[in-house]
């Protein structure tokens, strides 16, 4: 409340402002982005294959379900940003051995369970999706949606310079009705230093299109502390996304870590914006979608009122997963591809990342995971506490002395009390909107993973 009232005069903005960079300069420091709990580099205890089937058999239900994730790695270039798991290639002869492997893994966990698992939901990430063409696509979905619940939903990432008629149309007629585009900033400039060149012109008539067939929901990507962008160029972004007004929209943090991911060594760190600049844009952004409708649900994401993700908002439904923001999610989550994370509610398990390793143990009928986690009791609770937290921006703690570390947290909760960004009763607290940029922080306060071991590995920024 006091904080709102601050904002509101010119003079007591300038406080606000440098309060708010004392801030970002006391908290900017790297940590997970905490899509899942724990993050994976802490990960330990992976399940042998008979356990993870077992743990899949013991979650599963007709009535629910599975969550269905297909990664597609492929693009035809290199956005110099990208932190995701691709491969560069213009061959399109890869498609056809690429649907081989999703489906002999798919195939595998049939055989392996002993029954055809419902799907609740198919969701295709990538790289590209849209690499492969309406034909594959068609044979791909066709043969996963052997046994589709009736309250199926699907959703595809389209990168807008990769797609045709004939792709909309494979996913308007299997249900993917829900459409994700990779926009990231309509500035030129930007877009060159980032090398992703995308006409506004070419966004709008995709969006003509696609609001044309009647696509249930419209997302855009953006995201904000790309090289060169200012407030000016911010402004002018979100003025063409105004006028295309998509139901939903992620406004991601850049994630910069070129010792990690070599590709960003060619953004030229100088063209950066400070972090005091970047919280700045997000803030120009915000500022933008709030004025014309939109509200701000969980982490980093918009949406319009009437959206299903405002709807579920509002009833309390929001769910985060790897993904992202849903309206629901049913017990399990499958992966398929190289890469792809799995969760069955008792252990998580994520596939080789490499391509062809990938390959090699799909050839000995192995399910191709590198990499796992078994939850504990104490994973399970702090995996409430942070959805609670990305999802409603409040927490109902429950019995405290059940949460690891509560003395120390409590100390920690009290320290972002005092600073204006959260309110802390004894068994609820609440974020503040200043608190809402520092929410990474607060979800670092419970991750006992973190405050007991050390594993060297690389996290981004959390402003
Ligand atoms: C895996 S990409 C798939 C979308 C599709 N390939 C495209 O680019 O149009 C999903 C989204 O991740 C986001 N992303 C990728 N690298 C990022 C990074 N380093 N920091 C923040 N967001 C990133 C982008 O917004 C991108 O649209
Ligand atoms: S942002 Fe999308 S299109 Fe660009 S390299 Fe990454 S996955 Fe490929």
């Amino acid at each position: 409340m006091i904080l709102i009232m601050v904002i509101k005069t010119k003079k007591k903005y300038k406080t606000y402002m440098k309060s708010m960079n004392t801030l970002i300069q006391k908290y900017n420091r790297p940590a997970p982005r905490y899509t899942s709990y724990p993050p994976v580099p802490f990960w330990n205890e992976r399940p042998c294959e008979t356990t993870w089937i077992g743990h899949l058999k013991d979650s599963y239900s007709e009535m629910r379900g599975v969550d269905l994730y297909v990664h597609i790695p492929f693009c035809e270039s290199l956005c110099y940003y990208c932190g995701c798991n691709r491969t560069i290639t213009k061959n399109h002869g890869v498609e056809e051995k690429y649907l081989g492997m999703i489906l002999k893994e798919w195939n595998l966990y049939k055989e392996k369970l002993g029954f055809t698992p419902k799907i609740n939901s198919l969701h295709f990430g990538g790289g590209t999706p849209t690499f492969l063409s309406a034909e594959t696509l068609d044979r791909l979905i066709n043969q996963l949606l052997e046994n589709k619940s009736e309250f199926f939903i699907g959703s595809i990432e389209i990168d807008p310079r990769r797609v045709n008629k004939e792709q909309l149309a494979v996913c308007k007629k299997y249900g993917i009705t829900r459409i994700s585009l990779g926009i990231q900033d309509f500035n030129p400039d930007v877009q060159k230093s980032i090398n992703r060149l995308q006409s506004p012109e070419l966004v709008e008539d995709l969006v003509e299109t696609i609001r044309a067939e009647k696509f249930e929901s419209l997302n855009f990507d953006l995201i904000y502390g790309l090289p060169k962008q200012t407030l000016d160029s911010i402004h002018k972004t979100f003025q063409i996304v105004s006028d295309l007004r998509p139901d939903l929209i992620a406004f991601y943090s850049y994630a910069h870590l070129p010792d990690k991911i070599k590709n960003q060594k060619f953004i030229k760190e100088t063209e950066l914006p400070t972090p005091e600049e970047k919280r700045a844009l997000y803030n120009e952004g915000k500022k933008i979608l709030e004025e014309i409708g939109y509200v701000e649900i969980g982490m980093d994401h918009f949406a319009l009122p009437g959206s299903f993700l405002s709807l579920a908002m509002k009833n309390f439904k929001l769910q985060r997963n790897f993904m992202g923001y849903v309206d629901r999610k049913s017990n399990i989550l499958l992966g398929l591809g190289p890469t792809s994370i799995a969760d069955s509610s008792l252990s998580f398990m994520q596939n080789e990342k490499d391509l062809k390793k990938y390959e090699e143990r799909l050839n000995k009928n192995e399910l191709p995971h590198s990499n796992g986690h078994t939850h504990s009791r104490e994973d399970l609770i702090i995996q409430n506490i942070l959805q609670q937290l990305m999802c409603q921006q409040q927490v109902d703690f429950g019995e405290t002395n059940e949460i690891p570390f509560w003395m120390e947290i409590e100390k920690e909760l009290l320290e972002f009390q005092e600073d204006g960004l959260l309110v802390f009763n004894v068994d609820k607290m609440q974020i503040s909107p200043l608190g809402k940029s520092f929410i990474r922080n607060i979800a670092l306060a419970f991750d006992f993973h973190h405050r007991t071991k050390t594993t060297g590995a690389k996290f981004s920024q959390t402003i």
